[in-house]
């Protein structure tokens, strides 16, 4: 087992990472808390799938809220329900939570465990490749609300993050290449081997390796940037173009992780575009072998419009993060006039 840590402001966090982890959790659980009672949150899919499989190893009382899958319930009502579950069970501060699901689920959960009775102790497992190379590690919490994603939250880290690639067995061929994207991320960022991996035929053989290298990455950044407030935007390589295709596609046309990957690709052809070295051919060539696209669909002004409207920006700049070479990106202030001509000959 890999078992990895996150010091962060209010404490140690534990990252452990295991094929068929899940079916020890209870073991590993009862090591580390000492609570009276547990609450689950998980979804409508995950449910049937796994939250029998994490009840019965569980000794103490434990209750469950299931929530609705998908974005669309990632809101403040939703929250609600939890508090009113965590309190009809008699859930108390000395007591924990945990998160059995996806980015959604890890998200909700844990703004409610750190705003329920100001805070309760939180265990993140999570179930989709997304949630355990990027959203269960790093205290991002929160809700979206109709102006906008993610705009309520706290970081509040989890205790304890139960990683079981095993149950990635389950996923959608789609929501898999979703998690996909940011592996390739985290490849181009900071870890060539990651790519070399990924490269291979058959990769999912070597999906613990990925996910750990992947995880330790996240890991890094966040130790030294855990509020945000400037390295961790190292993560966002991909991202800054990607937000703007979704926000074209209404949140429909692309799914989050193929924008990123169309993201990538157009920082990688805007970077050449600025006299870096061009290495945009092998990224286009890892996509395509996940499954992801890499064609920029929308009008380019109004994919600039839309840029200059994400919170990334900042003042007469955007910050971009640029690829130096595979392993090594740095965050780069483009003038947001020198942005336009860029992008317009993307
Ligand atoms: N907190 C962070 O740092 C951070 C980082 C990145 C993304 N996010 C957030 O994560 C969310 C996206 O997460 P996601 O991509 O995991 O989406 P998701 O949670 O909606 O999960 C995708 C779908 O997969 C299903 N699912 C989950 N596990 C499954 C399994 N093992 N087998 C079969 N189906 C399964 C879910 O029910 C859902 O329908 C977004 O809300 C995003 O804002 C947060």
């Amino acid at each position: 087992m890999q078992t990895l840590s996150l010091t962060g402001a209010n404490g140690v966090s534990d990252i452990y990472i295991e094929t068929g982890l899940l079916d020890r959790a209870g073991a590993v659980l009862s090591d580390i808390f000492t609570p009276s009672r547990i609450h689950i949150v998980t979804d409508s899919t995950v449910a049937p799938l796994y939250l029998a499989r994490l009840e019965q190893q569980l000794s103490l009382p434990v209750s469950h809220t299931v929530i609705p899958a998908g974005e669309e319930h990632k809101r403040l009502c939703t929250v609600e329900t939890i508090y009113h579950d965590m309190l009809s069970a008699g859930m108390t501060r000395k007591d924990l939570v945990i998160a059995l699901g996806g980015g959604v689920v890890g998200d909700i959960t844990g703004f409610a465990a750190a705003t329920f009775l100001r805070g309760v102790s939180l265990c993140q497992i999570p179930t989709t490749l997304l949630a355990q190379v990027d959203s269960s590690v790093g205290g991002k919490t929160g809700v979206d609300l109709p102006e906008g994603k993610n705009l309520v939250g706290a970081f509040y880290q989890p205790r304890l993050v139960l990683i079981d690639p095993g149950v990635l067995s389950t996923l959608p061929e789609a929501t898999f290449a979703d998690g996909m994207a940011e592996v390739v991320k985290y490849g181009y960022i900071a870890n060539r081997d990651i790519l070399d991996m990924v490269a291979h035929p058959d990769y999912r053989y070597r999906i613990e390796e990925i996910i750990t290298e992947c995880v330790k990455i996240k890991r890094d950044v966040v130790a030294i940037d855990e509020h945000d407030t400037g390295l961790r935007m190292i993560l966002n390589f991909g991202h800054t173009i990607g937000h703007a295709a979704e926000k074209l596609g209404g949140y429909t046309d692309l799914t989050h992780g193929q924008a990123v990957a169309i993201g990538m690709a157009a920082a990688m052809r805007l970077s050449a575009l600025m006299g870096n070295a061009d290495l945009t051919a092998p990224l286009l060539s890892l996509l395509a072998h996940i499954g992801l696209p890499s064609a920029l669909p929308y009008d380019r002004e109004e994919i600039f419009r839309a840029l200059l409207s994400d919170k990334k920006k900042f003042g007469g700049t955007v910050n971009f993060i640029l690829v130096r070479e595979p392993g090594r990106a740095e965050i780069t202030p483009i003038d947001a006039e020198a942005l336009h001509t860029y992008i317009l000959k993307l």
